[in-house]
């Protein structure tokens, strides 16, 4: 087989923040990055919709030469994910996997909590899905979730809005929704991996007991992890430290915008999706 690379999808920019940490923990790998911009965000999107739009985008990254494929979407992988593992892998890629973010960061997040409440902030489609709440209890009978969408966010950070004056109420007005549910929460989960971006702004208008947690480092501990535990998989992975980059989207404008969260230079090449 021809040596592979790893796979990297987001509904647009937001899987950068996972990707970038994911990149910085195992350097070695090469890596294909592709952001479905031009029909993001997928967060109101329904369940077919966005199970549609994802197997597109993993088949496509397939065709390049990737037989793992990380989905750092959230409603991606709260909406597509076990379709895509149940149905599509088992009947027509055997050989391939596809992985999402829920279950690791499910799996660790009881470690952030003392009072075991948690706050969930995510897309409409992630929180309708529920999919926090029953992994959590899955692994944490005893914590206590409660969940916000923050349906303007994805667009705010999708515009480059995201630091603006603009976004201070839509930030604060969320935060407050959230916290008004319980006064024991201590500990926020951002479950849209583009929500990294706002964290100056979040912060603001966070009571400093709460801590936030963001899932780059959480997927990238367990994507090493799941590399340890298949060799059968990790040993087709090239080792060139390569890393491409690729847009449904306009190419100028995702490599300015990507540019400045990834912390590298971008040069992203067009995907033709349909
Ligand atoms: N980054 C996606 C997530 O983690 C954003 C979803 C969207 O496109 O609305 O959910």
């Amino acid at each position: 087989m021809k040596k592979q690379s790893i796979g990297v999808f987001d509904s647009g920019f937001g899987g950068l923040t996972v990707f970038k940490e994911i990149a910085k923990k195992m350097p070695q790998y090469n890596y294909i990055y592709l952001g479905d911009n031009a029909r993001s965000p997928y967060g109101d999107c329904d369940f077919e919709t966005v199970y549609q739009y994802t197997l597109s985008c993993v088949e496509w990254l397939f065709e390049q030469g990737c037989q793992l494929v990380v989905l750092a979407c959230n409603t991606a992988s709260a909406k597509a994910l076990r379709s895509i593992q149940q149905n599509v892998l088992v009947e027509k890629y055997p050989h391939h996997r596809v992985l999402g973010v829920i279950r690791p960061t499910a799996e660790i997040i009881g470690n952030y909590t003392k009072t075991q409440h948690i706050g969930i902030m995510g897309t409409r489609g992630t929180v309708k899905s529920n999919s926090y709440a029953l992994e959590i209890a899955h692994f944490y009978p005893d914590i206590k979730v409660f969940q916000q969408a923050c349906p303007m966010w994805v667009p705010l950070i999708e515009n480059n809005e995201h630091l603006s004056d603009k976004a201070d109420a839509y930030v604060q007005a969320y935060i407050d929704e959230l916290l008004i549910q319980n006064d024991k929460i201590d500990c926020i989960l951002l479950a849209c991996t583009h929500y990294p971006l706002l964290i100056p702004k979040i912060k603001k208008y966070l009571p400093s007991h709460i801590s936030l947690v963001s899932q780059g480092s959480i997927i990238a501990n367990s994507l090493a992890d799941y590399l340890n535990r298949h060799s059968e998989i990790e040993q087709n992975i090239e080792t060139k430290s390569e890393k491409l980059f690729f847009t449904t989207g306009d190419t100028l404008n995702f490599n300015t915008h990507a540019t400045l969260f990834f912390e590298e230079e971008v040069n992203a090449k067009k995907a033709i999706i349909l």
